[in-house]
């Protein structure tokens, strides 16, 4: 089979010190793409060999602006956005203060958008482009104790299904990666909001949710999908990755009526009724 070469094609991906984006760095870099990875603290980081792991905080447009400009002064042109940073709240909705549900979506979704908006009009000035927006299983379903982070993929999808339909015909294209479970850093990092008197009440889910994460699958499986998409001629908008029973989870959703499939995600997570 004849070598791909990759070397003509700037990547950015954001959300590259760690899990998915890190993985997803290293494999690109790795199969000749020019990659240039972020993070909002790099120093923190080993400069990895093979790529770039430069500063942007995703909550900042002058950030953003700041590292695309890097990427654009060395190479002329962006062709591919990895939009992957983000983290996840837990606990019940109702619990989280309306700060921290504004932080959780200042990163998801403003700080998903504001990379887009700016590397999309450098991709309009090419007329070419892919953008792949990190969404999740939890931007398709109500996750119990996700409510927050499900809302942020939630707004996520909206964005990227109506882009999809204006950029037709435009050469630049947007898609969504949505994965079940993987195993990186997003269960530590996780910022958990549970008050003392629903610890016990919220145990059961919190072990399943965690054990699922933990023992989830790795995430070169994502990195090695992008590379498949950025590569395909005429990428779909959705994505969905991980093991069986998640990817079944969409299927159920789209045949059975709400309220049967919701008592299967409460049985599944053991989410406990009461006042
Ligand atoms: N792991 C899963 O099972 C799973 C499932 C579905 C979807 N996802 C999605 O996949 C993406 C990556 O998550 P992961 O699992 O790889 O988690 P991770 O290992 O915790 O990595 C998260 C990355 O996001 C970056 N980040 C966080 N906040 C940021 C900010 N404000 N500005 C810039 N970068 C920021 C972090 O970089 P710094 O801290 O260095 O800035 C880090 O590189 C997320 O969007 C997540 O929602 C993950």
């Amino acid at each position: 089979m004849k070598k791909q070469d990759n070397s003509g094609i700037v990547v950015l991906v954001s959300g590259a010190s760690s899990g998915i984006g890190k993985s997803t760095a290293e494999y690109l870099s790795q199969l000749g793409y020019r990659v240039y990875g972020t993070s909002r603290r790099p120093r923190d980081y080993p400069q990895p060999e093979k790529y770039a792991l430069i500063e942007m905080d995703v909550r900042d447009s002058a950030s953003v602006n700041a590292a695309v400009e890097t990427v654009l002064r060395n190479e002329g042109h962006i062709d591919v956005l990895v939009n992957n940073a983000g983290y996840g709240i837990g606990g019940p909705v109702e619990e989280t203060d309306p700060r921290i549900v504004e932080q959780q979506l200042d990163t998801n979704f403003f700080g998903l958008y504001r990379v887009l908006h700016r590397v999309l009009k450098e991709m309009r000035r090419q007329g070419s482009g892919r953008i792949i927006n990190m969404s999740s299983i939890g931007g398709r379903i109500g996750l119990p104790y996700q409510g927050i982070y499900s809302a942020s993929k939630f707004a996520v999808e909206g964005l990227t299904e109506a882009l999809y339909k204006e950029l037709h015909g435009s050469g630049i294209r947007v898609l969504m990666i949505e994965p079940g479970d993987y195993k990186t850093g997003f269960t530590a990092r996780r910022e958990m909001v549970v008050p003392d008197e629903l610890q016990d009440r919220m145990a059961q889910s919190r072990r399943i949710i965690e054990h699922d994460e933990q023992s989830g699958r790795p995430p070169l499986e994502i990195a090695q999908l992008i590379d498949k998409v950025i590569r395909k001629k005429y990428p779909r908008l959705r994505y969905p990755v991980g093991a069986f029973d998640q990817k079944l989870s969409l299927f159920l959703k789209r045949i059975l009526p709400d309220s049967c499939f919701d008592r299967i995600i409460m049985q599944y997570y053991k989410v406990k009724s009461g006042k």
